[in-house]
């Protein structure tokens, strides 16, 4: 069956897609997108995406606030006759003057895809992923940093400087030095058996993991706390993990060739990745 995708009302097969070649998405960038996951046709936290979503689109002044996006996404996900699956929706100001102006765009652009997603392997899970420290900052100072926006290259070079490296993924910290997130995730440690993440003014994009892993660690007797941390907090922490939807909570076991706490996976790592995919299979 050919993927079916959603384009600005209609699903269609993905190769009729089309999309103008004055889309400012395209052009300047000027859109978001969300990327989530659904377990057994349900998406995960649907709502907290889509409110994340119409808060971002907000800041940029994207006209979305009359479209019914959940009903998009789970006809999309229908048609694709889909149970465990990623979703993206992509969204930008749509077609324009050449000029960049962006008061002559008149429509939004709404592209969904979803398709079938393959986690990866438990060994992973088991290992942990290595990273290392990437020459790219996030600036704490751009709105940009707290959106999931079209803007996404800052990620994509910091990604392919762990590719180089051989690494899983690559840590970003801000302007000021302090540990923000990774190219694709946000970041967790322990210290002295306190769970630390960077708080959200430092620059990272608040993730919908991140926010229910805060959720979960209370009633786990897990105390956190959202904290400046320095690259060296992280070297010798006790354990480090790093989540988005997709990948949910991955054990970080390495940093620069160097282990991290014992360089293997945690307890409490263990004990949250445990504790998130129960809440996922309930749908909560
Ligand atoms: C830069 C960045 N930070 C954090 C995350 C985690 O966000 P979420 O948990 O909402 O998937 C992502 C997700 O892809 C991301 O791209």
């Amino acid at each position: 069956m050919s993927e079916i995708v959603y384009l600005n009302g209609s699903l269609i097969p993905r190769s009729q897609a089309q999309i103008s070649a004055l889309d400012y998405g395209f052009l300047y960038g000027y859109g978001l997108f969300e990327t989530m996951r659904a377990y057994e046709g349900q998406v995960f936290r649907l709502d907290n995406h889509l409110r994340r979503l119409a808060d971002s689109a907000e800041v940029l002044g994207l006209p979305i606030g009359t479209l019914d996006l959940k009903k998009a996404i789970m006809d999309t996900i229908q048609a694709n006759q889909l149970s465990d699956a990623r979703i993206r929706v992509a969204i930008s100001l749509g077609e324009g003057e050449t000029v960049p102006d962006p008061s002559t765009c008149k429509k939004p652009t709404v592209l969904i895809l979803a398709g079938d997603y393959q986690p990866y392997p438990e060994e992973v899970y088991q290992k942990g992923f290595r990273v290392v420290v990437s020459s790219i900052h996030r600036n704490s100072g751009s709105p940009l940093s707290r959106l999931k926006s079209a803007n996404y290259l800052d990620s994509l070079l910091a990604r392919k400087e762990a590719r180089t490296a051989g690494a899983n993924e690559a840590i970003c910290l801000n302007e000021k030095g302090f540990l923000a997130e990774a190219s694709m995730s946000n970041i967790f440690l322990v210290t002295n058996g306190i769970l630390r993440t960077p708080g959200q003014e430092s620059g990272i994009l608040p993730g919908i993991t991140r926010e229910t892993i805060l959720e979960l660690a209370p009633p786990l007797g897990i105390n956190s706390l959202e904290d400046n941390i320095r690259l060296d907090e992280l070297s010798q922490a006790q354990e480090a993990f790093l989540t988005n939807s997709l990948i949910e909570v991955m054990p970080l076991i390495e940093m620069d060739g160097k282990p991290v706490g014992s360089g293997t996976p945690g307890p409490l790592t263990q004990k949250l990745l445990t504790a998130y995919r129960e809440l996922v299979r309930t749908g909560e």
